[in-house]
């Protein structure tokens, strides 16, 4: 299956402690322990560590498509070269593999998370989501290794069950054999991003179904909240508007356009809900900030750290920094950036949570 993997340039917080040879694996595997994991509504990515002590990003896609388990659907996967699972007689193709399969076939995949948090309307999909993770995450190396999973946090502009989502997941991770610890996801953007700062200041990770933000004053999570929209409600306004349906905003969105200078009239939808997602979280924050409720004193001025999938498009961190100054922030800003690897930041973040776990 094409799962893409990415090796992290940044180093590591510290290393983990265990020398001991657990369950007749060797010594070094035991050193290597604790695992980051970024569940997502768009994306699944495990964040490990690699033997020269650099980190390892295993990323797929949250989507799969189910196929009849006839005879012909099985030698035609094969003709395909695809790989596929059986699961209750249908045909599993799973992550990016059922993006490709689904291009072929004119059908939507299906997708296990809506709004950053398992879905309503795909309650039989766990089983599958099982399977991107494990296949992301691996065996674990020791038994009962420490994993930390990010969560979202609740959102100002939903109802939403964070409690539910959390519990499924820490209890599917269990299974497989981890010792699962939540975490909140721009907390998680803190703690891959904000080492130099001395982990203060702002993470904020713009997902396909949220955007999740983490005020953090040195580790520690000060406020956290997240709005009920995403890069899925970007492409779903400008296909309304298009008359298109979503996926075709979605690569239109993905294949290099620049929210700067958008050419035509679908770029310049997708600019326009892009820009006002990003105005939209600002104010959210500005209101936050402003309520002031169990907020540290700033003594430092503060930085802003982007990072999630929706932070890659051309001309994201010039469009933030306009609408900063438009909204007025109530505390001293250092400065706006991207993260170094924004796709891996919350993985990252994760795994350095788990590895200081363990020191
Ligand atoms: N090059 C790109 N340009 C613009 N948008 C992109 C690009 N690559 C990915 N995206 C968008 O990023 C979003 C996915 O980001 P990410 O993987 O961080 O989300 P997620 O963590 O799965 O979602 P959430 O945290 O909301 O549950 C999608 O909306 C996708 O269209
Ligand atoms: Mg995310």
């Amino acid at each position: 299956m094409g799962s893409a993997e990415m090796t992290g340039s940044e180093g590591m917080a510290g290393s983990a402690t265990g020398t001991a040879s657990v369950g007749g694996r060797p010594a070094m595997t035991a050193k290597l322990a604790g695992k980051g994991l970024d569940i997502g509504t768009a994306n699944i990515l495990a964040a490990v560590r690699d033997q020269k002590g650099g980190i390892v990003v295993r990323c797929e896609r949250n989507a799969f498509l189910d196929i009849q388990g006839d005879v012909h659907s099985r030698s035609m996967l094969t003709r395909l070269n695809v790989p596929y699972v059986v699961h209750d007689n249908s045909l599993i193709v799973l992550g990016a593999s059922a993006f490709e399969l689904a291009n072929v076939f004119g059908r939507p995949t299906r997708r296990p998370m809506k709004d950053g948090l398992i879905s309503s309307q795909e309650k039989e999909a766990l089983p599958m989501m099982q399977m991107i993770i494990k296949k992301t995450l691996g065996e674990p190396c020791v038994p009962n290794e420490p994993c930390f999973f990010s969560v979202p946090a609740e959102s100002v502009d939903k109802e939403n069950n964070i409690v539910y989502h959390q519990g499924l997941f820490a209890g599917m991770l269990q299974k497989l054999g981890y010792n699962p610890t939540p975490m909140n996801e721009g907390h998680a953007v803190t703690f891959a991003e904000l080492a130099a700062e001395e982990f203060t200041g702002i993470g904020i990770s713009f997902g396909g179904g949220m955007v999740n933000v983490c005020v953090a004053y040195k580790t520690i999570a000060a406020l956290t909240f997240s709005v009920a929209r995403g890069g899925d409600w970007i492409d779903g306004n400008a296909a309304t508007v298009l008359g298109l349906p979503s996926s075709k905003v979605t690569f239109i969105k993905e294949s290099g356009m620049d929210i700067r200078s958008p050419k035509g009239r679908e770029q310049e939808a997708i600019a326009i809900y892009y820009r006002n997602l990003i105005s939209y979280t600002l104010q959210n924050i500005r209101n936050r900030l402003a309520m002031g409720r169990d907020l540290p004193s700033f003594s430092e001025p503060v930085e802003i750290v982007c990072a999630g999938g929706g932070s890659l498009i051309q001309g994201f961190i010039e469009v933030f920094r306009e609408e900063v100054q438009k909204v007025k922030l109530p505390i001293p800003l250092k400065g706006v950036r991207l993260g170094k690897e924004p796709l891996n930041s919350v993985s990252q973040g994760c795994l350095v949570a788990a590895v200081s776990s363990m020191e």
